[in-house]
């Protein structure tokens, strides 16, 4: 062993490899659900490291942060997905086998089946429907006490992803639907109750989607060539199959449900708003780049992915450390969006720094590094991006509410998390 390094508890030590931390804890299973969000950042902070070792129920763990660390995670040769993601997981968030399960060319050939139904034109088309689905929504709110703003987007999302994607949904099943999408999303940091009720929510959906599947290739139900129904429905992988029923549905919820989840963002930038009224002001001018910075800097500075996880494919040392094929490493998203090496005051929230900004795979991670055609980076950041600024334009531009008293802090410890309430928004008016 190298130096005693007593610190905190006495529960660090210097590993193996003498600059590698190790947290010995028996298990940090704990205080990952204690810091959340902050659970990799705080150690990579204190430490002043890119990287520890730690244990996660009863498995070593590699935490990793950085640009450097991005781009290492992001090398197929290294690292696979096969086995990395839990099964309670796969059962609640993303479903049982799905794209984000997979590797080498099967993962690429069906990658290409979610970027082909994700092109600038569809990123028009979900913002157009989705300004249209708010401005419907304008009479209603007017004569409502209160609007919960995280509740609507969840609904108007839904209905929008539905509209685009060819599935038929009828308004009285759009909440039921829209909530069962959340419970999924909220699943993802849980035990426990919201554990059980994402995974009863994800069979209540896969049973709802695989059925329209089943209506489409019988020919009881007409799919739009080129729509994400049709695209899942008579998709071929390298084999030349088609998925079963099951797997047809799973896909295309992963299309439906992060639009869903975009409601996040989208509660997020009106607490932007709200909070910094300097910004909400350049808005009202309409000006294109600073909406597009504003709608950048939301996906940045709040939190909704905390951190991702992939297996070691094959040994390798990196930064003095041992990685062993099987290990998990986890990739810090949040403190990567949050590192002072890469972001100037990175706990300010400062649209501008988007300006001068360069582009670049491994920095700016919200929805994953890399270039999304070639690993597993989000295909639908373009998608998130345009809906956000479609909605941050009718909050300002088509709009007018009050914003009382209420609770708007969020946790750093709850993971997904939220402003406690959800937004509350009154006396809502339509703007002339
Ligand atoms: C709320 C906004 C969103 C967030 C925070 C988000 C976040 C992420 C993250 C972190 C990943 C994993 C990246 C990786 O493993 O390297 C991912 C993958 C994925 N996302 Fe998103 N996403 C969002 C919106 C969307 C949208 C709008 C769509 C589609 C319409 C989408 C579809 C997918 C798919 C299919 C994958 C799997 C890609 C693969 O494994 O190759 N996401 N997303």
């Amino acid at each position: 062993m190298g130096t005693i390094d007593k610190i905190e508890r006495g529960m660090w030590y210097m590993g193996l490899k003498e600059h590698v931390k190790v947290d010995k804890n028996l298990d940090s299973a704990m205080a990952l659900s204690q810091e959340g969000y902050m659970f990799i950042k705080n150690r990579i902070d204190k430490y002043q490291t890119d990287i520890f070792e730690t244990r996660l129920l009863g498995k070593k763990v590699i935490c990793i942060s950085g640009k450097e660390a991005t781009k290492v995670f992001y090398n197929k040769d290294l690292f696979e997905k096969k086995g990395a993601l839990p099964k309670r997981v796969q059962k609640t968030l993303f479903g049982v086998d799905a794209i984000q399960t997979m590797d080498g060319q099967e993962h690429m050939h069906r990658k290409q089946l979610f970027m082909s139904i994700m092109t600038p034109l569809d990123e028009k088309q979900l913002a157009k429907l989705v300004s249209k689905n708010w401005e419907a929504c304008i009479d209603k709110w007017e004569t409502a006490d209160e609007v919960v703003l995280f509740q609507e987007a969840k609904e108007v999302l839904c209905k929008t992803a539905c509209q685009w994607a060819g599935v038929p949904l009828i308004e009285s099943d759009v909440k039921d639907r829209a909530d069962d999408f959340d419970l999924m999303i909220d699943a993802f940091g849980a035990v426990g109750p919201r554990h059980w009720k994402g995974r009863i929510a994800r069979n209540k959906a896969e049973k709802w989607i695989s059925d329209i599947i089943k209506d489409v290739r019988s020919g009881r139900l007409k799919a739009e060539k080129g729509s994400a129904l049709y695209s899942m429905a008579f998709y071929k992988d390298t084999q030349g199959s088609e998925f079963s029923d099951e797997m047809a549905a799973i896909e295309l919820i992963n299309v439906i449900r992060p639009i869903v989840a975009i409601s996040t963002f989208i509660t997020f930038a009106a607490l932007a708003l709200y909070k910094y009224p300097e910004c909400r002001n350049k808005l009202l001018t309409k000006d294109s780049n600073y909406l597009e910075m504003f709608a950048q800097e939301v996906r940045r500075y709040y939190p909704f992915a905390p951190f991702l996880g992939a297996k070691v494919r094959k040994d390798f040392i990196w930064k003095e450390c041992e990685f062993k094929e099987g290990m998990i490493v986890l990739l810090d998203v949040y403190g990567i969006n949050h590192d002072s090496r890469i972001w100037d005051k990175p706990f300010d929230f400062l649209p501008e720094r988007f300006k001068e900004r360069e582009d670049n795979l491994y920095d700016f991670i919200p929805q994953g590094g890399g270039n999304p055609s070639k690993g597993h980076r989000c295909p639908g950041e373009g998608i998130t991006v345009e809906i956000m600024k479609a909605t941050i334009d009718f909050l300002v531009n088509k709009i007018e509410f009050e914003v009382q008293n209420q609770d708007l802090s969020y946790s750093l410890v709850k993971m997904p998390t939220l402003p406690v309430s959800g937004f509350v928004i009154n006396n809502i008016k339509r703007k002339s």
